[in-house]
Parts: C-alpha cells; structure tokens; sequence
C-alpha cells in the first residue's frame, strides 16, 4: 500500500524528502554520474554519514525507513506528502497543493493560466491563479509552447499542408508525463487560436495515461488521446510535429528515430538525463574524463550535438537553442529540427561530422545505432 503512494510521486519535481521520529534524516535530489539520485544525510555522533539512492529504488527505500522511524514527508515543486505509522502499525498518510496565489511572474506568455487543464495537472488553482511550486514548470511549458506554435504557423502555410486531405496537424507528445505542455498547447491552438489539430501523448506509465485520457473526455477533447506504450515499439505514422520534454536518457533517441523514420517535418526536443555516452565514452582527452562531473556534462552535451549532427545528415534543418533560463532548469537546451529537401552536400558534410564525432568519442549513441544503416548510404 505504502509504496504505491510513494510510486505515485513525481520524483522528477522533488525539492526535499524529510525522514524523522526515531532519529532523523534528510534527502535532497543530486545527479550521479548522470543517474537522478536522493542523498541522504543523517548524522551520528556529530558526524555526517551520506548515501545516495537512485530514483529508481526510491519507494523500497522509503518504504523501509517509514517502518525505521515512523515519520516521512515527502516535499516536490507541487505537493507536499506526509506519511505516519502510528504506535498501532497503522499507516496515516495525507497530501496537499503547495499553493501560493501568484501570477507567472513573467510577461508576455503564450499560454493563459485559465486553460483548464492546467487545474486538473495541479499547475494552477480553480480559480486559474499559479500554485507557487508549479512555477517552474509553467514557465517550462510556457517556452516551449511558443516553439510548438510557430512551428504549427509556419507548417499550417507550407503547399503540403494546403494539399493535405484533412487539414488536421498531428502532434505527437512522447514522453508525455503529465502532458502539462501538450494538453496546454492543443488547448491553445484549438479553442484560442481556432486550428484543426491533433494531439496523441505517449508515456509508459499506464496510472498517469488514464488520468490524461480522464481529461480529455472531461473537456470533450474530440481529437487528442493518450496512449501509453514504449517509444522504442510505437509507431509515429503520419505525424506532423514531435515535441518531447525531457524524455530519458535513451526515451529521446527512440522519439528522434521514430520521428525521421516516418518522415516527421519539424521534432523540438529537449532531453534530459543523457547517461549512455557517460558510461560508454573512451575519448583520447584524458583531461574530459578525468573528473566524473566533467566527463557527465561533456557526454551530455556531445550525446545532443551528435543527435543534432544525425538529423543534419538526414535532411533536417537543426539548430540547438535554450528554450528557458538555466536558472529555471538546467535541462534547458532544445533542439529544432526541420525537415527540408535533400541536399547531397549537406549530408554528405554532417555524415561524414557523425562518423568523426563517434570515432572521438570511442562509443556510439542509441540513435547512431538505430540510424547507422542510414546514414552510412548517406542517402534520405
Ligand atoms: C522527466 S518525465 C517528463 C514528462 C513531461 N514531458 C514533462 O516535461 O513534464 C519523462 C517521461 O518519459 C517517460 N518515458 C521514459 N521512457 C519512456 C519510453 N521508453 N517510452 C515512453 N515513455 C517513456 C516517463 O514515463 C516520464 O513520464
């Protein structure tokens, strides 16, 4: 029961874990060698002892210490949660809404805080006011929605879209989570902005899914729907637009494949926790790998620089640019790739960038592997 409730918390916003009662301890989330963690300090004797835990193992981990000291409170960007075992065994566990009645404390933005779902994800107060916590990912979801807009604009006046049968511009959300963006953004374009759209979100997890699909029909969202399944088997036929925020690790190579696999025009991506080059990479810089935080921020920037260098060299137009501050997150870089004709020169150049960049870097990415075929004929 107990690791239900604490499975069913978003890890990924987390500002604090507090363990107390018989003893204490505290948890902050911390990054090792790429891997989310919570380190634990607690302290004996007047003495610090630490143990990080990844994310992964989290709820057994917690779930053992509520049993240890009886007292847990668990602290994210948008609820508190609080578990007790009282001196019976029984389990008490309460959560709230950390709100706070401000606006997004920045102007000109593209979303309005009264789209309603924006309610329902536990962004903003019944009354459309910002619950402080959620400010962050608000202004996120804002940023990155101004990208997604103007790339439905510009698409809505390309020849192929005045061609096309239905007229509908299908987005596809992978790695949806929550869907804060994508629900935010098809609600924008569809009933601010008027435009005929599509939205499908993807994400594992099966709980959240039902929740989205709960939404959409609450709203009567006739043409979105959510579909949880693995980005590495789903099939993105037909897309117009890919947009993926902070898809795991490998989650973004499967988006991007499946995204130039069926020919996607435009894919805005921003990643995150890219762990794979760390573990892999064998470059001859021996200063890059010499200390572990150098080594994880260089892979992760050499993993985006080569994704985008793959789409180069398979015919889209990329640039990379920081979608927010990185006061905001510092997962905060996106990459815009548009798909064009095929240029042979071009190509020819990013292909032959690829190969030199995985020769350097002694190991190949997720989306290398996938698209090697591909990108060695050096053909579309
Ligand atoms: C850090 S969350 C981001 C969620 C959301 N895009 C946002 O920005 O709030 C990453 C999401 O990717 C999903 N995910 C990871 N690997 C996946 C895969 N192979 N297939 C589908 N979803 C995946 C996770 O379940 C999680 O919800």
């Amino acid at each position: 029961m107990v690791l239900n409730q604490i499975n069913a918390i978003d890890f990924g916003a987390l500002k604090k874990i507090i363990i107390s009662g018989n003893g204490s301890e505290e948890g902050k989330p911390v990054s090792v060698k790429g891997e989310p963690c919570v380190c634990f300090e607690r302290i004996e004797n007047k003495k610090a002892f630490h143990e990080n835990v990844p994310i992964k193992n989290i709820g057994e981990f917690l779930g053992k210490k509520i049993e240890q000291y009886g007292n847990l409170t668990v602290i994210t960007a948008g609820k508190t949660y609080r578990f007790r075992v009282t001196k019976k065994k029984k389990l008490l566990f309460d959560s709230f809404n950390n709100t706070e009645q401000t606006d997004g404390g920045e102007k000109n933005h593209t979303l309005s805080l009264d789209i309603p779902p924006l309610y329902d994800m536990g962004v903003t107060t019944k009354d459309g006011k910002l619950i402080s916590g959620m400010r962050d990912k608000f202004v996120q979801a804002d940023r990155f929605a101004e990208f997604v807009v103007k790339s439905f604009l510009r698409l809505e006046e390309k020849e192929a879209y005045k061609d096309k049968e239905n007229k509908i511009i299908k987005i596809v959300d992978a790695g949806c989570g929550k869907a804060y963006l994508s629900l935010a953004v098809y609600h924008y374009l569809k009933y601010v902005l008027k435009k005929n759209v599509r939205l499908v979100g993807i994400d594992l997890k099966k709980e959240v899914i039902d929740g989205l699909n709960g939404v959409v029909k609450k709203y009567g969202y006739d043409t979105a729907e959510f579909i949880c399944a693995d980005l590495k088997e789903v099939n993105l036929e037909n897309t117009d637009i890919l947009i993926s925020l902070h898809a795991c690790d490998v989650a973004s190579d499967y988006a991007l494949y499946g995204a130039v696999k069926n020919d996607v025009s435009v894919i805005l991506s921003a990643p995150c926790c890219q762990q794979e080059l760390c573990a892999e990479m064998k470059t001859p810089l021996k200063t890059l790998e010499k200390y572990g935080l150098i080594k994880e921020r260089s892979a992760a920037l050499f993993t985006d620089a080569l994704r985008a260098e793959i789409l180069s060299a398979l015919s889209y137009k990329t640039r990379i640019t920081e979608f927010v501050g990185a006061h905001n997150t510092p997962k905060n870089m996106l990459i815009i790739a548009e798909k064009q004709p095929f240029s042979q020169k071009i190509s020819e150049e990013s292909v032959k960038n690829c190969k030199k960049a995985v020769e350097f870097l002694g190991a190949e990415i997720t989306l290398y592997k996938l698209l090697k075929e591909k990108i060695e004929r050096k053909t579309e």
